[in-house]
C-alpha cells in the first residue's frame, strides 16, 4: 500500500503490514517535536542516544527513530520503496550496508566532509554507506593459562596445542561470517577452509554471543577465543578483575579483522542534505559520542578513543575494503557449513 511520506512516520507506517517491531509504533524521537526531523531505520541498538540529542540540540534537526532488526528493516524499504518515510539507514557489519546498497536502498552521497573523516577501507566506493564507529575482532585469552607471547594470527589457533581451548561465536553471526570471509579475501578459499578445519579439528565450544565467551575464557572453560574488542571493554567496566587479556592478531600480516557501525543515505530519502548532514555530523563533531558510549574505535583518526581503548593498545588493521566481506560470504557460509561448524 503507497504512503505519503509527508504524514508522520507512525501514521505512515501504521498504514503498512505491521511487524513486530511496530508494536507500540516503537518510534523513538529525539527532544520536542517542532522544527525540521529526519527519520532513521536503524539496527543499531547500542546507546548512542546523548550524541542524537545534542545533535539536535546543535542543528535544531530531530531525529525519529524506527528500530528493528537488519532485514527487516532492509525488507521495509524495499516495501515501502519510493514512498518510504526514511532517510538514513543505520546499522552494524559492513555486510548489511553493501546488501542495502546491491538492493538499491541505499544513494550515493558525495561529501568532502565524509571522506576526510572516514579512511577510505571503511566506506563504500561508490559512496553509499560511510562507517561511523570501528570494532576489531581480537583474540582474547585466560591469563591464568596464556601469555600474549604464545599467539599470533586466526590461523594459528588451529595449532593443535589449542585442542580443548578454543571458544568460537556461532556461524550465523555476522561476526563470524565476517572475519571468514575476510580470510577468503586475503587466503583465497582453499586457504580458509584450511583455517576453519584446523579450528574444527580442535573441538572448539560454539557460544551463542560474545559476553559468553568472555565469560567462558574468564572461568577457565577456554583458554583462548575471539570476539569483538568492545565486549571485552564492557565486561572489564563492570568487573575490573576480569582475567582476560586482549591480543590484536595478524599484526605482521594482514592486521587485524574489522569492522564497522555505519549508514547510508534511503534512495528514497526526502531530505537529503539533513540526511547528509547527519552522517557528517556523526563522523566529526558527535564522533566521541556516538563510538564512545559501546567502547568503540572513532572511524576519524583525529579522534581519541575512550581510555579503556587506549590502555588496549595500538594495533595495525586489516585495510581490506569492508565492502569486500559482502562478496566473499556466500563463500564464508558455505566453509563453515562444510566444516560442521553450526
Ligand atoms: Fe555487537
Amino acid at each position: 500500500m503507497p504512503v505519503s511520506a509527508s504524514r508522520p512516520l507512525c501514521a505512515a507506517l501504521a498504514g503498512l503490514a505491521v511487524l513486530p517491531v511496530l508494536a507500540g509504533c516503537g518510534i523513538t524521537a529525539s527532544s520536542g517535536d517542532e522544527g525540521p526531523a529526519i527519520q532513521v531505520y536503524s539496527a543499531r541498538t547500542y546507546g548512542a542516544e546523548k550524541a542524537y540529542e545534542r545533535f539536535t540540540q546543535e542543528t535544531g534537526v530531530r531525529v525519529e527513530f524506527l528500530n528493528g532488526s537488519d532485514a527487516e528493516l532492509r525488507e521495509r524499504l524495499e516495501a515501502e520503496g519510493a514512498d518510504s518515510p526514511a532517510d538514513v539507514y543505520l546499522t552494524v557489519d559492513a555486510a548489511n550496508l553493501s546488501l542495502a546498497a546491491e538492493q538499491d536502498l541505499l544513494q550515493p552521497v558525495r561529501s568532502t566532509e565524509l571522506e576526510q573523516a572516514v579512511p577510505a577501507s571503511l566506506r563504500d566506493p561508490q559512496d553509499r554507506w560511510y562507517g561511523l564507529a570501528e570494532r576489531a575482532r581480537v583474540i582474547i585469552y585466560d591469563e591464568d593459562q596464556v601469555t600474549p607471547d604464545q599467539l599470533s594470527t586466526y590461523a594459528a589457533l588451529s595449532d593443535p596445542a589449542w585442542k580443548g581451548g578454543l571458544c568460537m561465536r556461532t556461524s550465523t553471526s555476522p561476526y563470524t561470517q565476517s572475519l571468514v570471509a575476510s580470510l577468503v579475501a586475503h587466503g583465497g578459499e582453499a586457504g580458509a577452509r584450511e583455517v576453519i578445519d584446523g579450528w574444527m579439528a580442535n573441538d572448539p565450544q560454539i557460544l551463542a554471543n560474545d559476553t559468553e565467551i568472555i565469560r567462558t575464557v574468564d572461568a577457565g572453560g577456554c583458554t583462548v577465543g575471539i570476539t569483538n574488542h568492545y565486549y571485552v571493554a564492557r565486561e572489564e567496566a563492570k568487573d575490573p578483575d576480569l582475567g582476560v587479556g586482549v591480543f590484536f592478531p595478524d599484526q605482521a600480516g594482514n592486521g587485524t579483522h574489522v569492522n564497522i557501525s555505519g549508514a547510508g543515505v534511503t534512495r528514497s530519502a526526502d531530505d537529503v542534505p539533513r540526511a547528509t548532514q547527519f552522517l557528517e555530523w556523526l563522523a566529526t563533531t558527535g564522533q566521541s559520542q556516538f563510538v564512545d558510549g559501546n567502547f568503540e574505535y572513532p572511524v576519524n583518526r583525529s579522534v581519541e578513543p575512550v581510555e579503556a581503548l587506549v590502555e588496549m593498545g595500538e594495533f595495525r588493521r586489516d585495510e581490506l575494503n569492508v565492502g569486500e566481506l559482502r562478496r566473499h560470504n556466500a563463500t564464508a557460509v558455505q566453509i563453515l557449513t562444510d566444516a560442521g561448524y553450526r
